[in-house]
This record gives structure tokens, C-alpha cells and sequence, in this order.
């Protein structure tokens, strides 16, 4: 799936994905008065708004046509760390086979990559089971806030979610999945690791998957997954804070490094997984399944650093 800005010509096909005015009410609340409406009504809203330059909006597609649509609007554009996401539909003929999370997954990495987002909200009608699911299962959680809309007659209540890029708080299995810049610097700098810039940090930690692990709240063992989404994943920084080794945390990560790339796989695809070990720690990583270089097969692994000059102080 991919996703790219709306086109007018894609007007008529959304529009035509909306077959009941409770799906029209779900999709976009009290927004427009009256039901239905045409691909001309969908554009003529979209170029109202374009003067605001606050409002941005997107189709999904695949080989097999477009697949859905969303926007994604800055609620108040002096705080652009927040974005909404809105105007969610998938086809009809396709919903109930993972599109519509899939595509919400590519919209919140898409707001905190390019838009550095850190929060994105989205509102979705408790009456609503398959936007909720869809939106709880790529991310969001429930703020508990709820407003009531005027809907076919009924009060509808709207649930606010929030996705937050620096949500600190432990999954069921006792892992987060953020580690800020000066935390992920402390860590290198625990372990006597090299030292660089904070904003290259937070590029390094925005483009990987951080897997952590918190004792009162206090990040104490880190992994890093580096994938270019093809064969090539490298794992980087496995680091447990020195206080903490010995007790089971690095074979922790490095077991939900491993089921994380697993579960990530697609049919058919495989993926060639490498790391650099620390002097000694060969036989830790052996453990999950890795290979010694050299062998008989392949060469030593090799490696360089280009270094800027950079201090501590810096
Ligand atoms: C809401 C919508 C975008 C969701 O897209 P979808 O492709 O149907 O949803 P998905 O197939 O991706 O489902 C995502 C998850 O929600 C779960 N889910 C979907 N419908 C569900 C339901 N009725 N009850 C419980 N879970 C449900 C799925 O099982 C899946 O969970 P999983 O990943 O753990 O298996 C789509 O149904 C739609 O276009 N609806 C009409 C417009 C609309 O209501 N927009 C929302 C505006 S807020």
C-alpha cells in the first residue's frame, strides 16, 4: 500500500464507497448538512480550505486501484506537534481484510516522519466497532474524552484518541516503545559508547523501531531495529544499563527484537538479519540464532566510522 495527495478525479470514487447515510454520518459526523453528496460537493469543501493551508489530504492504493482516504489537518497551526487525522473510509468492497489499519499505520508514520508530529487525534463514534478496532489496533488509545453529536435523529457519542510518538507507557509484556534523544545518549555514554549530536540521535531513533524496557519509569535496556522494509534489518544498540546486567533484560530484548521482526514478515519474504557484536558478548547473540563471520561460506563482516569532530560538550 502507498499513499499520495488527493486528486480531483479521485472525488467520485470516494464518495461512492459511502452506500448509507449512517456510514456518511460515521465518516464525517455534522460536516456536511445534508446527505448524500457528489464527488463536485467533496472538492468544492477541499478548496474552501485550502486557503487555510491547514488541511492535507491523501488516497491509499495499490495495484488493484485506490483502497482509501484520509486527511490529516493541523486542529491549531501554532502547535504543529499535533495532528488530527480525519475523513477515514476504505472502499467498501475491501473493508474487514486489515486495509484501513494498514492504512492508518502509514498515515501516523507519515505524520511523524515527514509532518514531526507527536501526537495525532482522531475522533470515532462509539457506535462505530470497525473504526474503533481499526484505530485502537494501529495505535491510538482512548483520551476517555467524549463529545455528543446530533446524528439520524440519535445522540451519538464521539470518543477522542490519542496516538502519542513519545509514549512512554509499558505493553502488556512490559515494553515501550520510545526512548527520547538524551536517554538514548545517556545509554551509548553508560556503556562507553561513541557520542553524537542530539539531532542525529533523534534521526537514528526516528527511523527504527526502539524496543525498551523501564523500571519506574526509568528506560534501563534498549534494542534498535534498523529496516529498510525490504531483506536488510540490522540491529543496533542492545544496550543494558550496567546496574541492570545480569539480570535477563538483554535476553528480553533481544527475544522481542527477533519476534518483532518475525511478526513483521510477509509470506514469502525473507530477511537477512545482522549485527556487530561487542568484543566477547558472540556466544549472548549465538543464543538467537546468529552466525560467527567468518566462516566457510562468508568473509569477515566489515565496518567503518566517518566521524565529524564532536564533544560531549557539544
Ligand atoms: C472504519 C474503516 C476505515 C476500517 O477499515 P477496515 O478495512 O474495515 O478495517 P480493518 O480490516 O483494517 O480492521 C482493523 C482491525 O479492526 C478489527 N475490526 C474491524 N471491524 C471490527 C468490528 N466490527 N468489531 C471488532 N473488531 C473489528 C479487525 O479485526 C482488525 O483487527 P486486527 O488487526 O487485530 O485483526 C472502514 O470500515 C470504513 O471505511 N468504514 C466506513 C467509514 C467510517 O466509518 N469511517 C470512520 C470514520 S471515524
Amino acid at each position: 500500500m502507498n499513499i499520495r495527495p488527493f486528486k480531483k478525479c479521485d472525488a467520485d470514487t470516494i464518495i461512492s464507497w459511502i452506500k448509507s447515510e449512517r456510514i456518511f454520518r460515521y465518516w464525517c459526523a455534522d460536516r456536511f448538512e445534508s446527505y448524500p453528496i457528489t464527488g463536485k460537493d467533496l472538492i468544492a469543501q477541499y478548496e474552501d480550505l485550502a486557503f487555510n493551508d491547514d488541511i492535507f489530504h491523501f488516497v491509499a492504493y495499490d495495484d488493484q486501484g485506490l483502497i482509501g482516504h484520509f486527511n490529516i489537518r493541523y486542529p491549531d497551526k501554532k502547535d504543529m506537534s499535533t495532528v488530527r487525522l480525519g475523513y477515514v473510509i476504505v472502499d467498501d468492497s475491501r473493508r474487514g481484510q486489515g486495509l484501513g489499519k494498514e492504512m492508518i499505520v502509514t498515515a501516523l508514520r507519515y505524520a511523524v516522519e515527514y509532518m514531526n508530529a507527536s501526537k495525532v487525534t482522531i475522533g470515532v463514534f462509539d457506535n462505530n466497532p470497525s473504526a474503533l478496532y481499526c484505530y485502537l489496533g494501529a495505535g491510538f488509545k482512548d483520551t476517555g474524552v467524549t463529545e455528543t453529536y446530533s446524528c439520524l435523529g440519535e445522540d451519538w457519542t464521539c470518543k477522542e484518541l490519542i496516538y502519542d510518538a513519545c509514549d512512554i507507557s509499558a505493553d502488556a509484556e512490559g515494553f515501550s516503545y520510545y526512548i527520547s534523544p538524551e536517554d538514548y545518549m545517556m545509554f551509548r555514554d553508560a556503556v562507553g559508547w561513541g557520542l553524537f549530536p542530539l539531532e542525529e540521535a533523534e534521526k537514528s531513533l526516528r527511523d527504527s523501531i526502539v524496543i525498551c524496557i523501564r523500571e519506574e519509569g526509568k528506560p534501563v535496556a534498549l534494542g534498535r531495529i534498523v529496516w529498510d522494509h525490504g531483506y536488510v534489518v540490522y540491529i543496533a544498540d542492545i544496550i543494558v544499563l550496567p546496574k541492570y546486567q545480569g539480570q535477563g533484560y538483554g535476553r528480553r530484548i533481544m527475544e522481542k527484537v527477533m519476534s518483532t521482526i518475525r511478526n513483521n514478515l510477509k509470506p514469502g519474504y525473507s530477511v537477512m538479519v545482522s549485527l556487530s557484536s561487542a568484543k566477547g558478548k558472540e556466544s549472548f547473540y549465538e543464543k538467537f540464532g546468529f552466525i560467527n563471520r567468518p566462516n566457510d561460506d562468508v568473509g569477515h563482516g566489515m565496518f567503518q566510522w566517518i566521524k565529524e569532530p564532536f564533544t560531549k560538550e557539544d
